[in-house]
């Protein structure tokens, strides 16, 4: 069984079968002997606790260049909270490398956030400020963060705790947050995402709660809950989708 896990980050499975596969800066810094020498001047407190809690058991790849694995060699793709960092004219490329990958019969378990959530939360608070004014005003801006944040953030995550000199070294080797891939290049709702993957040759597209899934034993892989059983990620669309 091969289940492969594109663009883990820090969420890897162990369960037997997954490969984790992430090509993020801090992964490229640890299997690069001359960068680790920079880790100490990059990074501090938690940050460097973050970076050495990186599980062993990721496969360091950058997913620009394919799926590394031979066609109908996987038996699951999985994706959390990657597609929406991928440039819009790059993802029906991404996807038909997951259906490459597949088996027929194999599923491909998607995890975006849901644009269309966002946006109706956002309205429905914009009716709240008609009704009730000034009492929650203050609140507004924190509905409009999930829709546009994360596409109009400079700063990487984390940076702007460092300390003045840290900071300024680590923009300077690392980019900013768009140059690190941290920036969402396109939004994903239940219509557009089952259109892209209808294009790119999926059928059988079905919506699933983070516990739900046609995969079998799912919750056993331990992606899309915290390790309380509760949701990893609140707010995202969750869509599988099947190569026929
Ligand atoms: C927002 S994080 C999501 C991480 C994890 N899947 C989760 O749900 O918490 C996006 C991840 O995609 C990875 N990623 C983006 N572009 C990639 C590429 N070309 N190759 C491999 N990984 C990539 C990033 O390194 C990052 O870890």
């Amino acid at each position: 069984m091969l289940f492969l896990n594109l663009g883990c980050g820090w969420k890897t499975s162990d369960h037997p079968g997954v490969v984790n596969i992430d090509w993020s800066v801090m992964l490229r810094i640890r299997t690069n002997p001359i960068y680790r020498l920079f880790v100490p001047l990059l990074l501090k407190g938690d940050r460097l606790e973050h970076f050495r809690s990186l599980s062993k058991n990721i496969r360091v790849h950058n997913l620009a260049k394919g799926i590394p694995f031979p066609d109908g060699s996987a038996d699951y793709a999985y994706h959390s909270h990657v597609l929406e960092h991928i440039d819009r004219d790059i993802a029906p490329l991404f996807i038909r490398e997951t259906f490459r990958v597949l088996k027929p019969g194999g599923i491909l378990r998607i995890a975006v956030p849901d644009m269309e959530r966002n946006c109706r939360n956002y309205l429905a608070h914009v009716d709240r400020c008609e009704k009730e004014g000034s009492a929650v005003i203050a609140q507004h801006d924190a509905t409009l963060e999930p829709i546009l944040e994360q596409a109009v953030r400079r700063e990487a995550g984390g940076t702007s705790t460092q300390g003045s000199l840290r900071r300024r070294i680590e923009n300077l080797i690392l980019g900013d947050a768009r140059q690190r891939g941290e920036t969402h290049q396109w939004m994903y709702d239940r219509f557009n995402l089952e259109h892209l993957l209808r294009t790119c040759g999926f059928a059988q597209i079905q919506r699933q709660e983070f516990n739900t899934s046609a995969i079998s034993d799912w919750l056993a892989y331990g992606l899309d809950q915290d390790e309380k059983g509760g949701e990893y990620k609140p707010g995202s669309l969750y869509i599988e989708a099947t190569k026929a």
